[in-house]
C-alpha cells in the first residue's frame, strides 16, 4: 500500500511515484500538514512541524489557540476559530451562527478510489493504480462529520483530493463553503500560472510572483468559463519548462469554482480550491451528505512541462472514458464554418460527396437543423427536425452520407431554450428565473433548470428520438450562454443558492445517462468555443472544442496554454477557411493542418469552394494525420517554443514513450530579416540512442546531440534562411 499510517507520530503518508504527501494528526486532534513535495523515506517528519510560530504564542503545551490556529499548516480549514486565512469550510448553523471547527476523529486506508456521488472523478486502472485516504472529521456543536479523501496514484505524481460533509445531528445545517483542497505551503517564493482569456482566446498562460495578501482566480457564470480555467500552478521562481519544482491543481468540475493562494504574515503560502463559495448555500438535513469535487494535485520536480505531462498521462488513462478513450477520432468535417446556419440537405450532401473522395471520414451537422431556426434567434429546445431545411428527413439525410462511406455527426445545445420555441411556449417556467425580475437575455436564448428532473426528462426523450431516428455517431453538446439571474422554480427560498451546483449535477446526471445509452456515440463538447474545456467534462466526452478562433496562428496559443494541463488529443481543431473568420487573417494551408494535427484534427470549411489547391492537399494532409496521431494519443508532449514570450516562432514535440520515435513541428510566425537560422534544442529523446530524421536515413546523430546542441531549422527549408510569416515545418526522428 503506498499509504501509510505512523501510530505514535500520528503522521499519514502518501507516496506517489517521485511525490511525498504526509499530515497528521495534531495537538488537540487538529489535522495539520507536514510536506508535499519530492519524495521521501522517512514515516515520520513531525521535527519540522513549526508548532511555535505565531507571535503571541505562549509555552507548547499552554497554547494560545488562536495565535496557533492561524500559523499551524492545516490541511482543512474552518471558518470562526482563529484561522483567519482563506478558509475551506464554513456554515450556518440551526441559531444562525457560522462558526465549525473540525478535529481528526479517525481515518481508513482502502485500496483503490472510490467514486464521487454524481460527479466525475478520476479512478484507478490496473495499469495505474492507487490507494485512498479517508480522514474523518467531526464537529459536534454543529453535528456535522466531514470526511477528507486523499488518493494516491502509484504510477503518477498525482494526489487528488475531495471531501463528504455529513449532517449527523438531529438539525438542518447550511454549508456556505465547502471547498475541496487546501495545501499550506512553508513558503511564499512561488509563482503562480493561470490559464485566463476571453472568448475565441481562451486559456493564455499568465505568470505572476505571488506577493502578501489573496490573489486567485474564479468563475461565478454558471461553467468553468473562458474568462479563468480552473487550474492553478505554483511554482519556483527559478522554474521552467524543464526545471524546478511545480504544483499544479486541477478542478474535475463544470461549473462555478474559486482558487486562492494567500500570502500569510509568516511568509508562508495557503492554496485553496473548489466550488465557489459566492452565492452558494447548500442545506443540509440530519441523514444527508454533500460531496465536493475532486481536485487533481500534480508534483513535478522536474519543470512546467514535466507536470503537463502527467496530467496528461493521468486524464488519457485515469479519466477520459469510452469507446474512443484510446482510438483515433473520426477525421470530421463542420459546416459550421462553411455554412452557419444557411444550409440545406442538397448542400451538406454536397458537401459529403466532395469530402469523401479526399478521404475525410464523419460530416458533422451544426446549428440549424432543427424547429424553425435559420439564425441564432430561436428553437433551442424544440429538438425535432427543421423539415422544409432538410428537405427529405434526418434519416435520409444519414443515409446518403453512409452511402458515401462517412460517418453522421449532429449539433445539439441541450441546456438552453429560445424564448420563440415551443418548449418556452409550453413551458417558460422551466427556465432559470427569478419571479419579478426581468431576465437578461444573451445569444437570444435562456437557460433550462437542469436542476429539474422533469425538465432533464423531457430534453432527453426528445435527443433520444432524434438520435434513434438515424445512424448518429458523434454529438457536439455546445452551451452558449453564462447564467444570469439564477432562480428556480422548483426549490424554495432557502435553497435558491443551491441551484448553480444543482444545475451542474443535472448536466453531468444527463450526459451520463447518454453515454451509457449511446456508447458508441463519440461525445465532443464545447460551449462558445472553448469555455468548459475542463475535467469533468473530459470525463464525458474525449474531445472538447477548443475555441472558436479557429486561426491557426491564434490556435498556438490557446493550444499551448490549454496543453498545461489537458492533453493534445483531447483539443478540438480543425482546419478552416481563409481569411480566417475569427481574426481575418490569411495562412498557408500546411500550416493549417500542421497546427490541427495536434489536436482531434478535421476540417471546419466549405470543401467544394475552397481553392482547387487546398483541396488537393487534403488527402496528404489527412494521410499525415493518421501517421502522427498514434504519438500525439499516447507520446509525451513537450513545449519547445513560447509564443507568450517570442512572438516569432513556436515549436513542440511528441515524444514516444519507448523514445523509438518523435514529432517534431515548428511554425514560423513572423519572418525576420535577423533570424533566417535558429538551433533548436529538441527534447525527450534518448540521448545514448542514435536518430535520423524519416527524409534523410543517412545523416544520423545522437538524441544527446540533437537535444544538447540541437537542429538548424533554417535547413528544414532547404533555402537560404527562414523566409516568410506562418511557414511550419514537420520533422519525425526515428531511431537508428
Ligand atoms: C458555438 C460553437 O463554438 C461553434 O462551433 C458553433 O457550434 C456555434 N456555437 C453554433 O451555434
Amino acid at each position: 500500500m503506498n499509504i501509510t499510517f505512523n501510530e505514535s507520530s500520528r503522521t499519514f503518508k502518501l507516496d506517489a511515484k517521485d511525490t511525498t504527501y504526509m499530515l497528521m494528526a495534531a495537538d488537540g486532534e487538529y489535522l495539520a500538514h507536514v510536506y508535499y513535495g519530492r519524495k521521501i523515506p522517512d514515516t515520520d517528519m513531525t521535527s519540522i512541524m513549526r508548532f511555535d510560530e505565531s507571535p503571541f504564542t505562549p509555552a507548547t503545551n499552554n497554547r494560545d489557540r488562536a495565535s496557533y490556529l492561524d500559523s499551524l499548516p492545516m490541511e482543512y480549514s474552518c471558518f470562526g476559530v482563529g484561522d483567519y486565512r482563506e478558509p475551506c469550510f464554513k456554515i450556518r448553523a440551526a441559531d444562525g451562527t457560522s462558526t465549525c471547527d473540525l478535529r481528526y476523529k479517525g481515518y481508513k486506508i482502502t485500496k483503490g478510489k472510490p467514486a464521487l456521488e454524481g460527479m466525475p472523478a478520476t479512478f484507478a486502472t490496473e495499469e495505474s493504480p492507487c490507494s485512498t485516504l479517508e480522514v474523518i472529521m467531526e464537529d459536534k456543536p454543529a453535528g456535522l462529520e466531514v470526511s477528507l479523501f486523499y488518493t494516491a496514484f502509484e504510477k503518477l505524481d498525482v494526489i487528488t483530493r475531495s471531501a463528504i460533509v455529513r449532517n449527523v445531528g438531529d438539525k438542518a445545517v447550511y454549508i456556505t463553503r465547502v471547498l475541496s483542497t487546501c495545501v499550506d505551503f512553508d513558503t511564499h517564493e512561488f509563482d503562480m500560472i493561470t490559464l485566463n482569456g476571453s472568448w475565441a482566446r481562451e486559456r493564455a498562460v499568465e505568470r505572476c510572483r505571488l506577493h502578501h495578501g489573496k490573489q486567485g482566480i474564479d468563475s461565478c457564470r454558471g461553467e468553468s468559463s473562458h474568462q479563468n480555467n480552473p487550474f492553478v500552478a505554483l511554482c519556483e521562481h527559478k522554474a521552467d519548462e524543464d526545471s524546478g519544482e511545480v504544483y499544479g491543481f486541477n478542478f474535475v468540475y463544470s461549473g462555478n469554482f474559486a482558487a486562492t493562494a494567500e500570502v500569510t504574515q509568516h511568509k508562508k503560502t495557503r492554496f485553496v480550491m473548489g466550488i465557489n463559495p459566492l452565492d452558494f448555500s447548500w442545506k443540509l438535513e440530519p441523514g444527508e451528505q454533500f460531496t465536493a469535487p475532486e481536485v487533481v494535485m500534480v508534483h513535478s520536480d522536474c519543470g512546467i512541462g514535466k507536470m503537463s505531462r502527467t496530467f496528461h498521462d493521468l486524464y488519457r488513462g485515469n479519466l477520459i472514458r469510452g469507446e474512443y478513450k484510446d482510438k483515433r477520432r473520426p477525421i470530421l468535417i463542420n459546416n459550421w464554418e462553411a455554412t452557419y446556419f444557411d444550409f440545406s440537405t442538397e448542400k451538406l450532401i454536397s458537401i459529403a460527396q466532395q469530402a469523401s473522395k479526399l478521404g475525410i471520414e464523419m460530416l458533422v451537422m451544426d446549428d440549424g437543423w432543427f424547429g424553425h431556426r435559420d439564425s441564432d434567434n430561436s428553437s433551442l429546445g424544440d429538438w425535432f427536425v427543421y423539415e422544409k431545411k432538410l428537405q427529405g428527413g434526418l434519416k435520409h439525410l444519414v443515409d446518403e452520407v453512409n452511402k458515401l462511406g462517412m460517418k453522421f455527426g449532429i449539433w445539439f445545445e441541450p441546456e438552453m431554450v429560445s424564448p420563440d420555441s415551443e418548449l418556452y411556449r409550453a413551458h417558460p417556467d422551466w427556465a432559470i428565473q427569478i419571479r419579478g425580475r426581468e431576465l437578461t437575455m444573451s445569444r437570444e436564448q435562456y437557460i433550462l433548470d437542469y436542476s429539474r428532473k422533469e425538465v432533464r426528462d423531457y430534453v432527453y426523450s426528445m435527443m433520444r428520438k432524434i438520435l434513434d431516428s438515424a445512424n448518429i455517431e458523434y454529438i457536439k453538446w455546445d452551451m452558449n450562454r453564462q447564467h444570469t439571474e439564477v432562480g428556480s422554480f422548483a426549490l424554495p427560498a432557502d435553497r435558491q443558492q443551491e441551484l448553480w451546483h444543482r444545475y451542474v449535477l443535472g448536466v453531468y446526471e444527463l450526459m451520463g445517462r447518454l453515454t451509457t445509452d449511446y456508447p458508441h456515440i463519440l461525445i465532443e463538447n464545447c460551449s462558445g468555443g472553448g469555455a468548459r474545456f475542463d475535467p469533468g467534462m473530459l470525463y464525458f466526452s474525449p474531445q472538447i472544442w477548443c475555441s472558436d478562433d479557429t486561426d491557426a496562428i491564434e490556435r498556438l496559443k490557446i493550444q499551448h496554454g490549454t496543453s498545461m494541463c489537458y492533453p493534445c488529443s483531447a483539443m478540438g481543431a480543425h482546419v478552416s477557411d481563409c481569411p480566417n473568420h475569427s481574426c481575418g487573417r490569411v495562412t498557408p494551408f500546411a500550416t493549417r493542418g500542421d497546427v490541427a494535427l495536434v489536436g482531434t484534427f478535421g476540417y471546419e470549411l466549405d470543401v467544394t469552394r475552397i481553392p482547387e489547391e487546398d483541396r488537393n492537399a487534403i488527402p496528404a494532409q489527412i494521410e499525415k494525420f493518421k501517421k502522427f496521431n498514434p504519438l500525439v494519443r499516447t507520446g509525451d508532449h513537450y513545449r519547445i517554443g513560447n509564443m507568450f514570450e517570442d512572438n516569432s516562432w513556436d515549436a513542440w514535440m511528441f515524444v514516444a514513450k519507448d523514445k523509438s520515435e518523435a514529432l517534431f513541428e515548428f511554425v514560423q510566425v513572423i519572418g525576420r530579416p535577423n533570424e533566417r537560422s535558429r538551433n533548436i534544442k529538441l527534447k525527450g529523446l534518448d540521448p545514448d540512442a542514435y536518430y535520423y530524421e524519416e527524409s534523410k536515413p543517412e545523416e544520423k546523430l545522437s538524441g544527446a546531440a540533437l537535444m544538447y546542441a540541437g537542429i538548424n531549422v533554417a535547413k528544414m527549408w532547404n533555402v537560404d534562411g527562414l523566409y516568410g510569416d506562418y511557414v511550419s515545418k514537420t520533422l519525425h526522428f526515428v531511431r537508428a
